[in-house]
């Protein structure tokens, strides 16, 4: 099997799945009953949560667990959104974000009558810094955006938008979507209020998430109930799947330079490989962007047909976002970019892993040169 489609999900890594699996034997109990039973449990979940922290250099209250990454930015943004309502109804977000931030912030606008600015793009895929400055206004309460975008893979500069925050109102929250670059860049999270991170893309659980929240953010929560998670987040706590976030994370900050130095010469590789069949067009630019990620289109050709003639071959790639794979519009980043509808309408996502080898990619450019020679081109 060649699996090359990492960014949508990683499979288990093997230890945590062992540890995994006694924890979810032997470690049953609610972790808020107060007989021994579940203080160990509590126990175990609290130590997830200081290590936790202390891998992302932050405090063990700011750590919330989660039910992934679409949890944490909807309670982020949602429960940032009710929270600060009184200090002004304005949203500032991306073109370009995944659907659980822009349905948060939709459903904000739709249903609660928040305005919302979405900043664009240029063809790089660099953020209009220009515009996301003209868009700050006196009301406006929260700015969230992605780290790593999932479909093209740039990155955006967290760093100058914190600063432009602090110029022109530093009372407004800065929520960052960090899941595509979490264990495969550095993370830091002085300047940020707020953000997002998912175990499973990380060789972690299903089902799992963080949210880091500073102590000087409050929120609305989303889940009424009881104590859990400081209140944030009613009901009987996960414990095996939270405890299991530590040493996810712990294992994938492992050797995070060495992974991304041969991740980028993997990506180089491939780059250069498809950019020698006729009909390809590389989507990703070429700076500001994650090795981890490379979009492209085979031009006239429908990407699902190509998606499922690799399948024969045990070869997997997506064509764009997997939480969008079952709407036929166009991606919106891709649109933003301003890209032409014809490449656009033909794009396919790869996505690459430490795990990846060369000779995989040689059997995917193999399988994809004789997949083109076979099906035909759209008129
Ligand atoms: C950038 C980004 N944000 C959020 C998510 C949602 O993550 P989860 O599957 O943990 O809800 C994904 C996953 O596709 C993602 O790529």
């Amino acid at each position: 099997m060649i699996y090359l489609d990492y960014v949508s999900t990683t499979p288990l890594n093997q230890e945590v799945n062992h540890m995994y699996q006694s924890l979810l034997n032997d470690y049953f109990a609610n972790a808020d009953s107060l007989y021994s039973l579940g203080l160990k449990t509590s126990a175990l979940m609290e130590k997830s949560r200081e290590l936790t922290a202390q891998l992302l250099h932050v405090l063990p209250e700011e750590i919330i667990f989660t039910s992934g990454a679409s949890e944490s930015n909807s309670a982020a943004i949602k429960g940032c959104a009710f929270q600060y309502q009184n200090r002004g109804k304005h949203i500032i977000t991306t073109a370009v974000e995944h659907s659980s931030v822009y349905q948060s912030c939709i459903q904000l606008r739709d249903v609660f009558g928040f305005e919302v600015d979405f900043i664009s793009v240029d063809a790089s895929g660099n953020l209009d810094l220009k515009q996301l400055e003209e868009a700050i206004r006196p009301d406006t309460i929260l700015i969230t955006m992605m780290y790593v975008n999932n479909e093209v893979g740039m990155v955006f500069p967290i760093e100058k938008v914190y600063q432009m925050i602090q110029k022109i109102n530093p009372k407004i929250k800065l929520h960052v979507d960090m899941v595509q670059a979490l264990g495969k860049m550095p993370i830091d999270l002085t300047h940020v209020d707020l953000a997002s991170f998912s175990a499973h893309k990380i060789y972690g659980l299903k089902g799992s998430g963080v949210l880091y929240k500073k102590t000087s953010t409050s929120l609305v929560p989303l889940i009424n109930g009881g104590q859990q998670e400081h209140q944030l987040r009613g009901g009987t706590s996960n414990t095996a799947t939270h405890t299991m976030f530590a040493k996810t994370l712990r294992l994938a900050l492992e050797n995070l330079e060495q992974k991304y130095q041969y991740v980028t010469s993997l990506n180089h590789y491939i780059r250069e490989q498809l950019t020698q069949i006729p009909d390809i067009v590389i989507n990703t630019p070429s700076e500001h962007v994650s090795p981890y990620i490379l979009n492209f289109s085979c031009v006239g050709y429908k990407p699902e047909v190509i998606l499922h003639a690799l399948e024969m071959y045990e070869c997997y790639v997506s064509t764009k976002s997997t939480c969008s794979s079952h709407k036929s519009d166009i991606s919106r980043t891709l649109q933003a970019m301003g890209i032409r509808e014809d490449i656009a309408k033909s794009a396919i996502r790869i996505s690459f892993s430490h795990h990846t080898t060369q000779d995989e990619l040689d059997e995917f450019l193999f399988y994809l040169k004789k997949t083109l020679k076979t099906i035909k081109k759209q008129r």
